[in-house]
């Protein structure tokens, strides 16, 4: 599988993805249509990097990052998609080791993630209690009554 930088031409494959994977809302892919756009119109300018797992026929996966403003050295990893077809293989653990490498490397020192506690996320949190990720705050009822919002954190440096 090549990882490799955002190209113009994945946008349909993401938004495939986004809704393939049966856990997003329609507000959700929304948000994450528009920060694909954003680095798409912006490229380098942006504030959202991307790495795209390109799979033999079509993408298999992304994830998008970025300094979080105000920081010195905090990245948000702010989504990490795997197309249902390809889970469960490693690619997710890949695709965050390579952003990972990559805040590093732009002198980021901590890495966060947010998610939800309702069960449509249960990967999700599975993924990053796996992946080195510490569960450092729990929002009840952020998003709606019963949907807490979780916050982890990694640290990189
Ligand atoms: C979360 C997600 C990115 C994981 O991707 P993946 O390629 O299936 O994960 P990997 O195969 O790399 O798994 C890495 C580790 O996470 C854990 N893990 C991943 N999915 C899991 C699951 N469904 N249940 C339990 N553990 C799981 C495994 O223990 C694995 O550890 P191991 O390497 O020691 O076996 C994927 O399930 C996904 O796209 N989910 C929908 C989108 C989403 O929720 N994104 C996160 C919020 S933006």
């Amino acid at each position: 599988m090549l990882l490799r930088p955002l190209q113009p031409g994945d946008r349909p494959e993401m938004e495939r993805m986004l809704a393939a994977t049966g856990c997003f809302n329609e507000a959700d892919r929304a948000l994450a249509l528009e920060l694909i756009d954003d680095a798409l119109e912006k490229g380098e300018r942006s504030d959202y990097r991307f790495i795209c797992a390109e799979g033999k026929k079509r993408l298999a996966g992304y994830a998008c990052f970025g300094k979080i403003p105000l920081t010195e050295a905090s990245y948000d990893l702010y989504w990490i998609v795997v197309d249902p077809a390809a889970k469960g293989q490693g690619l997710g653990r890949r695709l965050l080791e390579a952003a990972s490498e990559e805040c590093l490397a732009q002198g980021g020192r901590h890495l966060y993630a947010e998610t939800s506690s309702t069960p449509a996320y249960a990967a999700a949190r599975a993924f990053y209690e796996a992946t080195g990720f510490e569960l450092v705050s729990q929002l009840t009822g952020f998003y709606a009554p019963g949907n807490d919002k979780l916050i982890y954190s990694k640290r990189l440096a």
